[in-house]
């Protein structure tokens, strides 16, 4: 049994589209368990750049299946759209990716419920990606909404659609943010989108019941991070899915027991988009040094990330929540022009010293990290494939990494490119791979 999970341990954008492009290469199906079109996943291979949202970065692995779980929202104009793009690349799509009839499907009026809560006096603006995800998952938890099983029956996604917008739009009215939507255009549309997702539609929980039990292994692929997720998050300012490793059994249907390990992906520094507390930010030059060198810039909105230090106690945090067999640092080159290197070991709220996050948003806002500051390493790490050859200070910068998270660094990221990757001989990675 080989069934790994790999999510990104900080809030998203940790290089997790590399390294599960990478990664994928060892199992014969990767399955995404959440979210929707607000993830970017960015690949290159050679020349070209890939920028993933919807499907699983594995698919770009001729002969891999690939699996679009229950847990997730689906714009089918979306999917669509990239499945018609990655097959223009030469990328075989259909025939290789499965979607659930169980996920749910987001409509353009999910779009406008979200400029509703964004946008309104008094609320607080979670600074979304504006894709609908939010308002597309409140229906699923309310018990209304749509998923890929009732769009393909012509006369249930009728029924459901209309009793959705009649609902809709008399809210958005009473609220006066109505914008004028064709509805019924839409609802032509999307009776389109079913006939041509309807042959990638599978019951897709039995599906991975079925690889498996013929000896299939699967890889797990999470979207966003740790830190956004809907529980464990830094709540309200998260994603409305589960992001962390429970969410990959609730999102596919495959059961925790099936599941042999989990590898976090972490940047060797930390970055977010969108608003929310973050205690490790550095302002002004630092941040644009880091931004500059990381090519800091949301893979979706185009936003500017915000940059900051490795942040060591909410490591340790996103490490027991989700079991973290082992990590992947990644982006190491982009701290090799520092003089020095903070890392935050513990926090202060007050004149407390305390060494776990604290639950309330506002108390994530006021804590203020410990730093210990470790030296540079002054020197090229880029495209380095050999951990002995890296410098001897980018080694101590990891095995302080190690010490203060508890968890292995089994795989060192050092460019975009697949063959820029450490994977450290011995490791639990490397065991979780073999
Ligand atoms: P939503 O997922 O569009 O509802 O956005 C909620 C929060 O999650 C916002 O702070 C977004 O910036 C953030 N977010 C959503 N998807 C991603 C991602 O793929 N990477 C990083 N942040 C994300």
């Amino acid at each position: 049994m080989k069934n790994v999970i790999i999510l990104g341990s900080q809030w998203g954008d940790e290089g997790k589209g590399k390294v599960v492009d990478l990664f994928s290469e060892r199992f014969d199906i990767v399955a995404r368990f959440q979210g929707g079109h607000n993830a970017g996943h960015t690949v290159y291979i050679g020349e070209r750049k890939y920028v993933l949202k919807l499907i699983p970065s594995g698919l770009l692995r001729p002969g891999k299946q690939a699996v679009i779980g229950n847990g997730l929202v689906i714009d089918p104009a979306a999917l669509l759209s990239e499945i018609d793009t990655l097959e223009a690349a030469g990328v075989a799509v259909t025939g290789n990716l499965y979607i659930s009839n169980r996920a749910h499907v987001l409509l353009p009026i999910h779009r406008l419920m979200e400029k509703m809560s964004e946008g309104r006096p008094g609320r607080v603006s979670i600074g979304t990606t504006s894709r609908g995800i939010g308002p597309c998952y409140e229906d699923k938890i309310a018990r209304r909404g749509i998923r890929v099983c009732d769009l393909l029956d012509r006369e249930t996604f009728r029924a459901q659609y209309d009793l959705l917008m009649r609902e809709k739009v008399a809210i958005a009215r009473a609220l006066d943010i109505y914008e004028e939507l064709d509805l019924a255009g839409i609802r032509a549309q999307y009776e389109e989108f079913a006939e041509r997702i309807r042959p990638m539609v599978r019951d897709t929980a039995v599906l991975l019941h079925q690889a498996m039990r013929d000896g299939k292994t699967v890889l797990f692929e999470g979207a966003q991070g740790t830190m956004l997720d809907i529980d464990h998050g830094t709540y309200p300012f998260v994603t409305s899915s589960s992001a962390s490793a429970g969410g990959a059994c609730t999102g596919t249907g495959v059961p925790p027991t099936r599941i042999s390990g989990v590898i976090g992906v972490a940047k060797a520094y930390i970055t977010r988009v969108g608003s929310g507390p973050f205690p490790t930010e550095t302002p002004g030059e630092e941040c644009e040094r880091i931004r500059r060198r990381g090519n800091e810039y949301g893979a979706v909105t185009g936003r500017p990330r915000r940059c900051g230090w490795f942040d060591a106690p909410l490591l340790r945090y996103t490490a027991a929540i989700n079991g973290f067999d082992s990590l992947v640092i990644t982006k190491l080159d982009v701290l090799d022009e520092f003089d020095s290197i903070p890392v935050c070991v513990a926090y202060k709220l007050g004149n407390r010293e305390i060494r776990e996050l604290p639950p309330e948003a506002a108390d994530v806002q006021r804590i203020e990290p410990v730093y210990e500051c470790l030296p540079g390493w002054k020197s090229s790490t880029f495209g380095a494939t050999c951990y002995d050859n890296l410098p001897s200070r980018a080694k101590e910068y990891l095995a302080f990494l190690e010490e203060h998270t508890g968890v292995e660094a089994g795989s060192i990221s050092t460019g975009p490119e697949r063959n820029q990757t450490i994977v450290r001989p011995g490791s639990r990675l490397e065991k979780l791979l073999a």
